[in-house]
């Protein structure tokens, strides 16, 4: 039997793996982590990560070819593949501080595949990582363990928080890439192998080791540019009076720009564009490409700009202040359908609003109170690290409470940020909404879920992004 093991039971190690498993029932695949908080969710009845149609996959394969373990050595050593899955975030300190990847633990696994391996692996980069990382494992690799054979494959992943499961199961495309040698490219082969299992020979699609390396954090920026050019045109809706719902529909209905990913928002996050950005940034600067580099930064400083523009809205709006009003926070994760909160806007949006003195009364149906104080305290770039490596959490924040009910978040507010499109908030009973709040009560849209004319009617003053304005809003004061 093979067998695998997957070094990183997160976000992308324990979905990925947990699929092979269901549609490889010949593989033996074991997913290692050195948290054993997470390994023990993942054996428990509480998975440790909200993934739609995760757990029923879990729950069928575990036990029988499915393992999580902490004994991180000891599958290693028995494994015919390794993924590597650990987290990649950008450096807080030192050279590339606030851009570069941190590759600390990816070294750290690399160095104990060594250590442990008696066999021949192949050993597959699943983590996104900047491009070339396959040639210093491989050295590290080979220099510390002389007549074992590694080989390197890159296998990046493309599945997308809160639909991982249906990316999986139905990937537009799985790409590999491995040395153009012969046992690179019979390892592409058993890589190959495990995925034609249920993937299309066709959406396989195999390339050098740059490539593959490459074409993640291409994709990553392109994705995320995509919705900086949105959010940009949405600012010009506002001043202007156009609907970006109009203009992103109008727009992508040319077929050759499609009309996927194009929603104007409060701003993207997750703990992926940002980090893969500035990552390639680092990577055109450190190859003399500052053109190339300054291109790519302008997509992220449109995310910000995004961000704080918002937050102006707000307090422009509110007389110029929201100092001791109670401001209700619909949403936390940065996207449905998930608990992340990964560089999540929500984060920069109650922080900005904190600045201006507001008490926030913040609901998300998948984020703990312990979360999102953390979130809250800590400094940018901080949280993306394991948990385990993450400063103890903070009792509380005083201006901050975080309750289990968005009619209970609403009550008493002078105004609502909706910061995630949940599905329940755009079947929240608005008139019930507006009479237990402040008046005038105001409704700030961020990823344009209400139905702006319907709460209009009702009495709010609404701000949603990228549409016309409010009357009210017109009035006051231009926004930064
Ligand atoms: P994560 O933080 O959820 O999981 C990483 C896990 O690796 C943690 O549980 C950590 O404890 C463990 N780990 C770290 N060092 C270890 C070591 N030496 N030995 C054993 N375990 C170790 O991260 P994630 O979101 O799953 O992302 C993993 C990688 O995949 C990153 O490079 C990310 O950029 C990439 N990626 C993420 C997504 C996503 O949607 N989250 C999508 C595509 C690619
Ligand atoms: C992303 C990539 O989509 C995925 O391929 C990669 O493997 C990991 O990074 P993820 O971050 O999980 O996935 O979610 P995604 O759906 O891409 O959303 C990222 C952010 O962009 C979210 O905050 C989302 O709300 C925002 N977004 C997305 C928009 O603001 N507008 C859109 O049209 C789409």
């Amino acid at each position: 039997m093979v067998k695998i093991c997957c070094i990183g039971a997160g976000y992308v190690g324990g979905p990925t793996m947990a699929v092979i498993a269901l549609k490889c029932p010949d593989i033996e695949v074991t997913v290692v982590d050195i948290s054993t908080q997470r390994i023990n969710g993942w054996n428990s009845e509480h998975l440790p990560i909200y993934e739609p149609g995760l757990e029923e996959v879990v729950k069928e394969c575990r036990g029988r070819n499915l393992f999580f373990s902490t004994d991180v050595e000891k599958h290693v050593a028995q494994a015919d593949i390794i993924f590597v899955s650990v987290n990649t975030p950008t450096k807080t300190h030192g050279l590339g501080a606030g851009k570069a990847a941190d590759l600390t633990y990816w070294e750290s696994a690399a160095r104990m595949i060594a250590d442990v391996s008696k066999s021949d692996k192949i050993v597959v980069e699943k983590s996104t990582v900047p491009v070339k990382t396959a040639e210093a494992i491989e050295r590290i690799l080979t220099h510390s363990r002389k007549g074992i054979n590694f080989t390197i494959l890159s296998n990046p992943e493309f599945l997308a928080e809160g639909t991982a499961m249906k990316d999986l199961f139905n990937p537009d495309r799985v790409l590999i890439g491995g040395r153009e040698t012969p046992e690179g490219q019979k390892a592409i082969e058993t890589l190959r192998d495990v995925y034609a299992n249920w993937v299309p020979m066709e959406r396989i699609i195999c390339t050098n080791l740059w490539s593959a390396e490459l074409s993640k954090l291409a994709a990553n920026a392109f994705l995320a540019q995509r919705i900086s050019s949105v959010n940009a045109m949405s600012a010009l809706c506002e001043a202007t009076g156009a609907d970006v719902s109009e203009v992103s529909h109008s727009v992508g209905t040319d077929s050759r720009i499609g009309p996927k990913f194009l929603n104007a928002s409060v701003g993207f996050g997750g703990s992926c564009f940002q980090k893969d950005i500035l990552n390639l940034v680092y990577i055109c600067e450190c190859n003399g490409l500052p053109e190339v580099a300054n291109y790519w930064k302008q997509v992220i400083k449109v995310n910000d700009y995004q961000k704080s523009r918002f937050v102006n809205r707000v307090v422009s709006s509110m007389f110029n202040t929201v100092s001791s009003k109670k401001i209700a926070i619909l949403g936390f994760a940065f996207k449905k359908d998930t608990g992340d909160t990964r560089e999540t806007p929500a984060i920069d949006v109650c922080k900005g609003l904190l600045g201006d003195r507001a008490r926030l009364s913040i609901y998300d149906p998948q984020v703990t109170e312990e979360q999102i104080m953390k979130d809250l305290s800590m400094r940018k770039f901080d949280k993306d690290h394991p948990a385990h490596l993450q400063p103890p959490s903070p009792t509380s924040i005083k201006q901050v409470s975080v309750v289990w009910d968005a009619y209970e978040a609403v009550k008493d507010a002078h105004g609502v940020c909706i910061m995630t499109e949940w599905d329940e908030f755009k079947k929240l009973d608005y008139q019930k909404v507006y009479d237990s709040m402040q008046k005038p009560s105001f409704v700030f849209d961020g990823r344009n879920v209400v139905d702006v004319d319907m709460l209009r009617k009702i009495g709010f003053i609404v701000y949603s992004i990228g549409k016309p304005l409010d009357p009210w809003l017109r009035d006051m004061p231009a926004v930064a």
